[in-house]
């Protein structure tokens, strides 16, 4: 099946990314919990409540996204897409797209890319100026475009650059600065661990490590014991990111590898309650820290605990998606109808009868015939389950 970030549009067109799959499904047993779930993490002195983000995605996490995901509930942080700092300096336009957020939407991080540590500290301060709480640094793209120019992963074979690039961007700014990272170039340059010890050393709040090197894309598993070490090895923030596709994902996480936080790409538009079941998860089977489980209710039986989150009804997609498609037409956000289109397939993932919507959804012209057609089918579909 067609995944949203295949599409020409969005990812590979601005990244040259190859498709990706969906996280893999971990088979190994999920241990018993070594550490609880936080509520909370601080980087510097920004509170981030649950300690669940949404991970950035070029093409995906735009200011419509990034507010659907916060509204449902759940989600800690919100990321802007990577950003290129050399193009939201020289750019207004690129600036307006790129870094346009409202005020429901903080706490808020903005992510940048590009290798000039003067470009990237003057970005960072346009960022600081715009009312961001954060700024991030990409150092985990893929794209052959984003490496060419020795941006996003190529950075990870050039660390005298990348301290380079610390240090600038730490001197320019006063709000926290974050590092999102792979772990490495490859198997045989495995470079986590002593990045996050320079982060550390350099001022930095917290870094972020997607558990897989440049080499290997989006193949094999995340290799999560990575994020293990770099956790050992530093007393910042650690959050953990890649192959999440569940609850409980997120709590196993956390006790192999004793993250701080968790951060969820892929599965956020498939299944855009993951931040709330992740909330309902650990407080019902008890995995939360002790302010969550304080608030655990004297009613929570045996019977919520069989039932550990709760999944989203018929009515409930039908809600979603049409609050999404409603928003990015209001929003008239730049591509809007071919987002709509690919967010299609997953949203109607499960429904009895989606391909049929999918297909028709895909022949309709304009995004309020998209809108129209996915009324049809939910109205009809609710109709005949209550008759
Ligand atoms: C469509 C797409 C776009 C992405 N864009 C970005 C990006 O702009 N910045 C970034 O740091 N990572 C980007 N990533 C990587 C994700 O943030 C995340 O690290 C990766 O998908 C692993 O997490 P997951 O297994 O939860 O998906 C992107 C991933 C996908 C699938």
């Amino acid at each position: 099946m067609q995944k949203f970030w295949d599409s020409a549009d969005t990812v590979s067109a601005r990244t040259g990314e190859t498709p990706v799959p969906t996280p893999p499904v971990r088979t190994a047993p999920v241990p018993t919990p070594a550490r609880v779930f936080p509520a909370a993490l601080k980087v510097g002195n920004v509170e981030i409540a649950p300690a669940t983000v949404l991970a950035p995605m070029a093409g995906v996490t735009d200011t419509v996204f990034r507010r659907f995901i916060k509204n449902l509930g759940g989600c800690g942080l919100i990321m802007t897409e990577f950003t290129s700092a050399d193009g939201v300096l020289r750019d207004q336009r690129v600036r307006g797209r790129y870094l346009h957020f409202y005020a429901d939407e903080h706490p808020i991080s903005a992510q940048l890319f590009g290798s000039s540590p003067s470009v990237l500290a003057d970005a960072a301060r346009l960022v600081e100026d715009l009312g961001f709480d954060l700024v991030d640094l990409n150092l985990g793209c893929p794209a052959k475009k984003v490496v060419k120019c020795n941006g996003g992963s190529g950075l990870l074979r050039d660390l005298p650059l990348i301290r380079q690039i610390f240090e600038a961007v730490r001197a320019a700014v006063k709000i926290p600065f974050t590092v999102k990272f792979r772990a490495g170039w490859n198997d045989d340059e495995i470079v986590c661990v002593e990045l996050a010890r320079m982060a550390e050393s350099c001022g930095l709040g917290a870094v972020a490590l997607h558990a897989r090197t440049r080499e290997q894309g989006y193949s094999g598993n995340a290799r999560w014991e990575w994020i293990a070490s770099v956790k050992q090895a530093v007393k910042i923030p650690v959050i953990g990111n890649g192959d999440i596709r569940s609850p409980e994902d997120a709590c196993a996480i956390v006790a192999r590898t004793g993250c701080d936080a968790v951060m969820i790409g892929r599965m956020a538009p498939a299944n855009p309650w993951i931040f709330r079941q992740i909330e309902q998860y650990v407080v019902r089977v008890g995995t939360g820290a002790s302010r969550v489980q304080s608030e655990r209710s004297s009613a929570a039986s045996d019977a919520a605990i069989s039932k550990p989150y709760d999944e989203p009804t018929e009515a409930d997609r039908y809600q979603m998606i049409r609050t999404y498609f409603q928003m990015l037409l209001e929003e008239e956000v730049p591509g809007a109808e071919g987002k709509m289109k690919q967010f299609a397939s997953w949203f109607t993932h499960g429904v009895p009868g989606g391909a049929a919507l999918r297909k028709a959804i895909y022949e309709a012209k304009s995004g309020e015939e998209i809108l129209g057609r996915v009324e049809e089918f939910f109205d009809a579909r609710l109709q005949a389950q209550a008759t």
